[in-house]
């Protein structure tokens, strides 16, 4: 049975043309010049430093939006989970980089199938990693594309040393079914640094212990690519020249809290919610929550109502303070610009795609 939350083509093809009034609440809403000015903006900054960009599409998990950045300029994908690497592949994505550890048999085993129709690569920081890798690549009778992840100061996965890398190496290059395809080193905690000085001495010292390692692995191996970064980063790792290819992901579509920390990318993804109640006096409250908006870091605004002051989410309610503002009655529908986009993409299965008030498009949010 066709249910109204169904993301078959018949079923998105029959919102395009209405008004957004029409839509039901919440709705992920998707304003596509704001979109295309920020798939325009990155992707001219990273070519004007001659490198390339793979944007990371865990902000957006949509298959569609993948393909623009494609058409806009950018070589292929960034993935986190070997489920939206293969629904890239479905789209039609040839080069995809799972900037992330595949370790277990089940996961390098769909890893073998995938690689068989895409060019993928994926990331290795233990003996352990690259062994069995080595072994699902054989058994699968190919060879794994793998890059050596480095800890430049994230502290999360990757080689501690420059040491470590450069033996890393050693071991993927005495491999006969593993090819080493470059570095991965992704420090996000920089890219939330206010201060724009310190952001870019952060990036700096990032940038000193990724130069160390790559000066020790080349002495092993030639370095084919050098991939890390995100959207508030990127500048300053553009400006120092060791990254060959820019990660970034949350610039499609920013949010209250990148759209501080990098201005020139537009909020482009809101929360269509409706008013439900003014029963408590100075408050207005929204039918999306916790479950339609998400939270990390900062706090939601409305687009329409910026006066009005971000309260609290339960599951499917949200309450705004409004003082003395000018405030949204019961029964209309506002637009809420969520904290953080890449924890709200995920919790719908479609987004509208807007030409002002009407929906242009609608696209199935498909990459888990
Ligand atoms: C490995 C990796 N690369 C790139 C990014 C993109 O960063 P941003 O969303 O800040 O653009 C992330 C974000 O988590 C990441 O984990």
């Amino acid at each position: 049975m066709e249910t109204e939350m169904s993301t078959t083509k018949t079923n998105l093809a029959q919102w395009i043309g209405r008004p957004i009034e029409d839509l039901p609440t919440p709705a992920l809403l998707v304003d596509r010049d704001r979109l295309q000015s920020n798939l325009t903006t990155m992707q001219s900054l990273v070519s004007a430093h001659g490198k390339a960009l793979r944007p990371h599409i865990k902000t957006h998990k949509c298959s569609m939006l993948a393909r623009l950045q494609v058409q806009a300029g950018a070589i292929g994908v960034t993935c986190a989970t070997m489920g939206e690497a293969e629904t890239m592949a479905e789209a039609g994505i040839q080069d995809i980089l799972i900037a992330n550890q595949l370790v277990t048999a089940d996961k390098l085993a769909r890893a073998a199938r995938l690689a068989q129709r895409c060019q993928l690569k994926f990331a290795v920081d233990s003996d352990y990693g690259i062994q069995a890798a080595q072994t699902a690549a054989d058994t699968a009778g190919l060879v794994f594309d793998v890059l050596v992840e480095v800890d430049s100061g994230g502290r999360r996965c990757g080689a501690q040393t420059p040491e470590e890398a450069a033996r890393l190496v050693e071991r993927i290059l005495s491999c006969r079914s593993l090819r080493f395809a470059g570095i991965q080193a992704y420090n996000g905690g920089t890219s939330y640094l206010a201060d724009l000085d310190q952001r870019r001495q952060a990036v700096a010292a990032s940038d000193r212990v990724l130069a160390g390692v790559l000066e020790r692995v080349r002495q092993v191996a030639a370095v084919e690519r050098v991939s890390g970064a995100g959207a508030g980063n990127a500048r300053y790792h553009l400006e120092n020249g060791l990254l060959s290819e820019i990660q970034a992901g949350s610039y499609v579509y920013s949010d209250t809290t990148y759209r501080d920390l990098a201005p020139e990318y537009q909020p482009a993804l809101t929360v269509l919610a409706a008013v439900i109640s003014r029963s408590l006096p100075g408050y207005v409250i929204l039918d999306a929550g916790l479950k339609g908006v998400g939270s990390e870091f900062s706090s939601p605004e409305l687009l329409d109502y910026p006066g009005l002051r971000f309260d609290h989410y339960s599951e499917e309610h949200s309450q705004w303070e409004a003082g003395d503002q000018p405030a949204p009655t019961i029964g209309e529908k506002v637009r809420i610009i969520p904290s953080h986009s890449c924890t709200t993409a995920n919790l719908h299965r479609r987004c509208f795609v807007l030409r002002g008030q009407e929906v242009v498009d609608a696209w199935a949010i498909d990459a888990f």
